[in-house]
Order: structure tokens, then sequence, then C-alpha cells
């Protein structure tokens, strides 16, 4: 039997907002992905003739797939110099949430030494949003790396997690005016996995140890973080941004039940690991994986430009397996999806507003929603062409244009305010 539709009622200080990360937006980074890039661009562009044909937008992103500079972040969306331009959008948006992650290449480019004018950028960055009533949810690492850190051996090594705790500790002196909630990492399973076992990003390595060691370095990396910022002052609330799939069984087979509760066992052991030295669970939701056996056969029923099998309502799903198993507050730190023609999003925002609806309703205590991503951006390895922004970017110019979708969630957002 279907289920009935729940009558929409939001908490009124829920938080609606929408959410970026340095790299992908700011432009000009120097870090260990933008070294990269420029190694790899004319590769990844060859490749892309056979690694993505397969995609459902194929025909519309192979001119921009194909060729090298799609792969090379550069001026990005030059966010850097225009946010002011984009925090604009996020009023005219009704949003009052905005999650943003502060580069630590830019703030201590050179081992010991931290760079003042950009401490003064994010200041001012900062300044911005709380004169506009907005909420900042700071992420601090979002997988990019000063080289310096990377040349003394970065996250392989224990002895290195001082450096980003020093980082922190600074960041959180000389801006924590400004905010509360903190997320010193992001998906640190998805960096490791792809940096360290698929050599998919930087150092593109396949290497279990290795992989491991990062692993349990970013635990630890956690956990100092969280003391750190409780010395620094008590009013931070610490939270992680993790990747939760809906993993489920497909049929009643043993074998599938097995599988997706590993599975989901899995996806769950950082979170379970630092659980109490959190105060929230950020949860990025994209897609379901669901189980026949041993193996993961979606749905495929509508695929996003990349390929994601889009089940927006499985989030409901994800977010009760996570309050079920940890009680802890809930914020949806990412959840959107790549579409370049903006001819899903405005579908998958409903169906995610009524997923998250029925959620709150069975008891999930969901603090807020922010979409990723506020703009079009570069999108790690698979460079520029995959469009996830609630505002479009032409990449050429900067010029933004707000997309229809996004208009439509702004109304929503306001209706549901006043709810
Ligand atoms: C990451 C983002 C990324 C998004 C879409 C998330 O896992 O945190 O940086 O752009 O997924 O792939």
């Amino acid at each position: 039997m279907k289920e009935p539709t729940p009558k929409l009622v939001f908490p009124k200080k829920f938080f609606w907002g929408a959410s970026t990360s340095a790299h992908q937006v700011e432009g000009n980074n120097h870090n260990q992905w933008s070294i990269w890039e420029l190694e790899n661009a004319v590769t990844r562009a060859q490749q892309a003739r056979y690694e993505l044909k397969y995609l459902p937008a194929w025909e519309d992103i192979k001119e921009q797939a194909t060729k090298p500079d799609n792969y090379i972040s550069g001026k990005a969306t030059d966010h850097y110099n225009r946010y002011e331009e984009d925090f604009d959008t996020l009023e005219q948006l009704h949003m009052n949430a905005f999650r943003f992650s502060i580069e630590w290449s830019r703030i201590e480019p050179e081992e010991g030494s931290w760079d003042p004018l950009a401490l003064e950028h994010y200041r001012l960055y900062l300044h911005s949003l709380q004169r506009r009533h907005i909420e900042p949810f700071v992420t601090l690492w979002h997988w990019t790396l000063p080289e310096w850190f990377v040349a003394k051996g970065g996250f392989e090594k224990r002895s290195n997690v001082k450096y980003f705790v020093r980082f922190v500790e600074k960041v959180l002196s000389e801006l924590g005016a400004y905010f509360r909630y903190v997320i010193p990492l992001n998906e640190p399973a998805i960096y490791t996995s792809k940096s360290y076992l698929e050599h998919d990003w930087p150092p593109a390595l396949e290497n279990k140890p290795k992989a491991l060691k990062v692993y349990l370095n970013l635990l630890h990396a956690h956990k100092k973080v969280y003391k750190a910022s409780t010395k620094v002052n008590r009013k931070f609330k610490i939270g992680i941004a993790e990747n939760f799939a809906h993993i489920y069984a497909g049929d009643n087979a043993q074998l599938s039940k097995v599988s997706a509760s590993l599975m989901a066992r899995g996806n769950d052991f950082f979170v379970a690991r630092i659980k109490r030295q959190l105060d929230f669970i950020g949860v990025n939701y994209y897609f379901s994986n669901r189980f026949y056996g041993n193996r993961i056969h979606n749905e495929d029923q509508r695929l996003s430009d990349l390929g994601w099998d889009m089940q927006p309502r499985d989030i409901e799903h994800a977010l009760r397996r996570v309050h079920k198993k940890f009680h802890l507050p809930i914020i949806i730190t990412e959840n959107g999806l790549a579409d370049h023609a903006d001819e899903w999003r405005r579908w998958w925002l409903m169906e995610t507003i009524l997923a998250m609806q029925k959620a709150m309703d069975k008891g999930v205590k969901l603090e807020g929603y922010l979409h990723w991503s506020l703009l079009d951006n570069f999108e790690w390895a698979y460079g520029r062409w995959p469009r996830f922004g609630l505002v479009e970017v032409n990449f050429k110019t900067g010029e933004r244009t707000i997309r229809d979708s996004a208009l439509w969630f702004g109304k929503i957002i306001k209706k549901l305010q006043q709810s």
C-alpha cells in the first residue's frame, strides 16, 4: 500500500541552505589537488571517451569532457572574489545556513607561517554571513592539503596530525567568534578509498596498508580536534560530514541481507568510533545501494548526469538508520544531483522534503538541510562538466544564473518557514 503524503510542518528554527567546498568554488588555490590536476588533465581528457561514453548525458557533455581544460580547477567559479553576490543569492532563496570550507593551504601556505590576508578574507566572509543572519557550517578539511604537509607524508603519518590540529586551533581562535558549527572532516572514507585504493585522486595509489593508516589517522585527527576545540571554547558544536547511503537487500535471500548489513556497518564505522566526540552528524546523501546476493544492482530507473541511480526518497531510510544507531542531532550537510538540464532537480527536492518530513515524523532529530551545491563547481576528477548547482555558472565569464528549480525551492523554503 502506498504511504500517505505527510503534512509538511518543519520546525521554525530549521536550517535551510546550501553547501560548497573551497577548492571546488574559490579559484586559484594551490594545494595537492591543483598540482595533480595540471599533471593529469591531458590523460583524463583522453580517457573520457572510454570511461564516460556510457553516461546518459554523454552527447551533451562530450565536448567539455574531452578537453584538458575541463580538468583544471583554475579560477573555478571565482567565489573567492564573488562571494557577496553568492550570499545575495542565498538571501534571495530565503536560506538561513551555508556550508563552506576554509582552505588550509591559504591560511598556512608555508609550515608554521600564517597568511594574515587569507585570515582577513575569511573574517570578512564570515562577517558578511553574520550580517545576513546566515548560520555558517565551517568545514576544516574538504580533502585538500597544503603542499608542505604532503611533503611531510600528509595523513599517512600519525605524527603529522598535530599540524592539522594546530591549523584548526588557529582558525578557531582567530575566526571562531563568527560561528558555532564546525565540521573538522568531510567524508574521510571516500577520501581514503579514492586516493589510496582506487588511484582516482591524488596521490592516486592502490595501497591497502597506507589506506588503513590514513583512515586511522583521520579518526585520530577528529578526536584530537574535538579536544582542542573544547579548550578554545565550549560553545562549538562539532560534527562530521559523512557519506551515508541507504543500503538494503533487494530480495529475501540470506546472502543479500548479510551483504547489506555488512556494508551498512562499514558505512557507519567511522562515526561509530567517534560518536562520543560528536555534537551532531552531517549526512551527505546521494544514492542507495541495493544488494542481490553479494552484488549491488540498483533499479537505475532514473540516472543523473553522472550515471548515479536517483532515489531521493531513500534518504528517509538513511536518516532513520543514522538516528537509530547514534541518537544525535542530524544536519543534512550535502544532498543533490548532477543535472545540467535542470530536468530532475525540482522533483529531487520535493521528494527529499517529503522524505525528511517522514523521517522527522518517525522521531529523527533532523535540524537542517544544506543542498549540494549552491553553485556549479569543480567536481574533482570529473572536472567542471557535472552541474550540481542551484545556480548555473558560466565558467568563462563567471556569470551566474539561478536555475528554475532553485527559484521554486526558494519559494518552498519561505512557505515552510511560515508554516
Ligand atoms: C563531496 C563533494 C562532491 C559531491 C558530489 C561529496 O561526496 O563532499 O565534494 O562534489 O560529493 O560528488
